[in-house]
């Protein structure tokens, strides 16, 4: 049970394994890109106190020695010191230009981890091993690295294309049932953006997915990075397509920044949300059916996940408040507002003319 996506970016190529077990061929797995046997590995205490020692004895397996250094668990270390720590780090370990570094953890590891290698010495190759269903549906494959500063989320970084990437669906096991079902709101969002097919799949399958089915895990993984693939590809510096991938994001950077990046909304809690809204707003301005909003709907409550603001803990900024926080999104350009709106489900669109009274009137009822 093992799928291969091949992400076909030239000379910046790259292979996406998707399956159980693949951190103890991890050693199997990467001797290929090695000039010598030895790695580094950036991770998180969390990650290093669950699978760290699997993944050592997956490389020794293949005689490859690795060095790892554990930063704190959490999106506060996607930033200006952890990266220092983490650079200096790579230099004391004496990481040379071909050697490569492995970013094994969530997002915040594998966008920290991507962005210490693209500065590193100009730029060394890293590999991705995502242990969080978001990281491997999304944020590993594609090469968007960075960090936070105080100005705002992902404001600084680099492309820089991971040379392989590893996506163990065991790990997905260790994931507690409130961050599996974050992540699943990435895997609905390509659906929804576009494969209706996908999305019909995910009805019938995704409560036997979240209890844990192997099988359809991997298929839903590899479905999504499957597609993807095939946008980074279209357009691997959203220029255009790439921003696709945002279907849901724009309400979702203002409930994050509403609710402080805290645990009272994940980021792909908020992409749930933000998605339903982006189908209700798409039906209001008459591009697709109000069938499409209500389906969504009905496929979040199923998997039990948040669905409406109303299923966000404590108080929200009214509408107007809100409105705020989107103009402050990096996804404005010349400032008008960059929504993703759909025509049907599987079939959403980049649009730049959205009224603004139609957003805040949406806001106003969605607050209700
Ligand atoms: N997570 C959105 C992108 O990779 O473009």
């Amino acid at each position: 049970m093992r799928d291969t996506v091949h992400v076909d970016l030239g000379a910046r190529a790259y292979d996406v394994e998707i399956g159980p077990g693949l951190i103890d061929q991890a050693g199997d797995l990467i001797a290929p890109h090695l000039a010598r046997p030895r790695v580094t590995v950036l991770t998180d205490e969390t990650v290093a106190g669950l699978h760290l020692d699997r993944l050592r004895v997956g490389l020794a397996a293949a005689g490859i020695k690795m060095e790892a250094l554990a930063l704190p668990p959490g999106e506060g270390t996607k930033s200006w010191p952890y990266l220092t720590q983490s650079v200096e780090w790579l230099l004391e370990q004496k990481v040379e230009r071909r050697d490569v570094v492995v970013a094994f953890g969530g997002g915040v590891i594998g966008d920290l981890a991507g962005f210490a290698a693209a500065i590193l010495r100009r730029g060394v190759r890293f590999v991705q091993i995502p242990t969080s269903l978001l990281a491997q549906v999304d944020s590993s494959v594609g090469g968007k690295t960075g960090i936070n500063t105080a100005q705002g989320k992902n404001l600084v970084g680099a492309f820089h294309q991971p040379s392989l990437v590893l996506a163990d669906t065991d790990v997905l096991d260790t994931l507690t049932p409130r961050d599996f079902l974050a992540g699943y709101g990435e895997v609905v969002k390509y659906g929804l953006l576009g494969d209706a097919e996908f999305f019909s799949w995910l009805e019938g399958q995704g409560p036997a997915l979240a209890a844990g089915d192997m099988a359809a895990r991997v298929r839903a993984v590899t479905r999504s990075v499957e597609m993807k693939a095939r946008i980074v590809e279209r357009d691997e510096t959203e220029q255009g397509d790439r921003a696709l991938l945002n279907l849901g994001h724009t309400f979702c950077h203002a409930l994050e920044a509403a609710t402080g990046y805290s645990d009272r909304l994940l980021h792909g809690e908020g992409v749930a949300i933000g998605c339903a809204l982006a189908f209700e707003l798409s039906a209001r301005l008459g591009l697709c059916s109000q069938e499409a909003p209500s389906r969504v709907r009905a496929h979040l409550r199923d998997m039990k996940m948040k669905t409406d603001l109303s299923d966000i803990p404590g108080d929200l900024p009214d509408a107007e408040g809100l409105m705020a926080l989107m103009a402050q999104d990096k996804k404005v350009v010349d400032g008008q507002l960059r929504f993703i709106l759909a025509r049907d489900i599987g079939d959403a669109f980049v649009a730049t003319d959205v009224p603004s009274d139609a957003v805040l009137t949406l806001l106003r009822d969605a607050l209700g």
